[in-house]
């Protein structure tokens, strides 16, 4: 068997997963030099969720959160996950914050970006792809994985070889709902791997049951790398153990060494941090067994919890039946897009307006109105002429990338800021998520002035 590495995802997926990315960075800061002399092919830990997160509920920079982790992890790639041209947030930005964005993550730290578009619209990873490699690190092209009548093999191995030709230095398969089966799982690696050069990551979640299967049918097939969580911190809507599956794939002759003594001293302080999280209740012990609901609906475990959370507290639950039933309709009629961040909010939403309502489409959102009008980009099957009549009227969807109609705004959100702004990474913070880095700035402030005072008193004394 070929080398198969591993990327370790704790700090960011798992987190993500399982706790709603509430780990601070003092909770994992002691087994980071551990992290880094385990020999992993990179550390998934900044992005995705965890810089709102930062911001929202920690009241920690995100952007020095990245720092310490460089500084205590000098020997591994460190990885993080960017949702295109709309960086860590839930709608586009302007080309000049996505340029500012990648190069500040580079400058901080970060060595492998990996880069997906909810539609896989390549227009929206170019921008992001282009700076990432002039900053000289490595863009990890991403598929988002769906089943649908329009994706099909052919469809995933174009694309793919569009990500190669844009300079993607790996293409990664990223199926968030965990519904890739080991079958098609063989017969996807396979193709990609007769189709480009570079090699193949694998990205799934163990949510339906299936991860350690497709794992170890996508590494028969010939992937190079597959996306892992240290073992307390795995399965459910995480990812498979990590050295789980290095001992299973060291056995079938993959070259790969990790060093065991640091997984198992990672494992230990990761087990301590479960215990924690499940007497604290940011740990729900269902996120961690096996929903193959996932497989029927194909949709992804945290929009289920989300459509559950949203129908119980309007007293609805008896609905969810119909709601489940509606979904598939909704992602039909908005051309089959991949149930990701942000289209899983949209379709989920939609659904449970339409089925609530009683009436279809009488209630729209602004995202899906957006959606219609080419905002996100190119849906990647048609759209239901009749829904798109009803909700735009004879108004005509965009044709263009949408964020050419997006006025530069790292020059205005920096005259906004004035003196609030410390560095061009708080202007950043500041575009991404406003009132929480806002609040965030004014916390920081006041724990100086605080800290100030204290000594102050303490001089006096
Ligand atoms: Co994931």
């Amino acid at each position: 068997m070929q080398k198969v590495q591993f990327t370790e995802t704790v700090l960011r997926d798992a987190n993500q997963s399982l706790i709603a990315t509430r780990l601070r960075f003092d909770e994992f800061e002691p087994i980071l030099k551990t992290l880094d002399r385990a020999g992993y092919y990179s550390l998934e830990c900044w992005g995705g969720a965890t810089f709102d997160s930062c911001l929202r509920y920690l009241n920690e920079d995100p952007w020095e959160r990245l720092r310490q982790i460089r500084r205590a992890c000098p020997n591994t790639k460190l990885q993080m996950l960017l949702r295109g041209q709309n960086l860590l947030g839930y709608h586009h930005y302007p080309d000049d914050v996505v340029r500012a964005f990648v190069k500040k993550s580079i400058e901080n730290g970060i060595d492998v970006i990996r880069i997906f578009d909810a539609l896989n619209d390549v227009r929206n990873l170019e921008v992001a792809v282009d700076e990432t490699l002039k900053n000289g690190a490595l863009a990890s092209g991403a598929i988002c994985y769906t089943i649908s009548p329009i994706h099909t093999i052919d469809s995933y191995v174009a694309l793919a070889k569009r990500l190669e030709e844009m300079g993607c230095g790996t293409i990664a398969i990223k199926d968030m709902a965990g519904i890739l089966s080991p079958a098609e799982a063989y017969r996807l690696v396979t193709a990609l791997k007769e189709a480009v050069k570079v090699p193949l990551v694998l990205h799934t979640h163990c949510t339906t049951g299936l991860a350690y299967m497709t794992a170890l049918k996508a590494a028969e097939a010939g992937v190079d790398v597959i996306d892992t969580a240290i073992s307390p911190l795995s399965g459910g809507t995480s990812q498979p153990a990590t050295e789980t599956l290095y001992y299973a794939l060291k056995e079938l002759g993959s070259p790969v060494e990790l060093d065991s003594a640091a997984l198992n001293e990672i494992a230990d302080f990761f087990k301590n941090v479960r215990r924690q999280e499940l007497e604290s209740g940011q740990l729900n012990p269902n996120v961690m067994g096996t929903d193959t609901k996932a497989l029927i609906y194909q949709v992804p475990g945290g929009m289920l919890s989300n459509l559950v959370a949203q129908l119980s507290a309007q007293g609805k639950l008896d609905k969810l039946d119909d709601v489940l039933l509606e979904t598939p309709k909704v992602r039909e009629d908005l051309g089959y897009p991949p149930l990701v961040t942000p289209m899983s909010q949209m379709v989920g939403a939609q659904a449970t307006a339409n089925v609530l309502e009683g009436e279809r489409y009488k209630t729209v959102s602004k995202e899906v109105r957006a959606y219609l009008k080419g905002e996100y980009g190119h849906a990647p099957g048609a759209i239901n002429e009749e829904v798109r009549r009803k909700i735009l009227g004879d108004e005509q969807p965009l044709t263009g990338r949408f964020a050419d109609t997006l006025p530069p705004a790292l020059e205005k959100a920096r005259a906004e800021l004035g003196d609030l702004a410390e560095s061009e990474e708080d202007v950043l913070s500041y575009i991404a998520f406003p009132r929480q880095a806002e609040a965030y700035f004014e916390h920081r402030k006041e724990k100086r002035g605080r800290t100030y005072h204290y000594e102050f008193r303490a001089a006096e004394e």
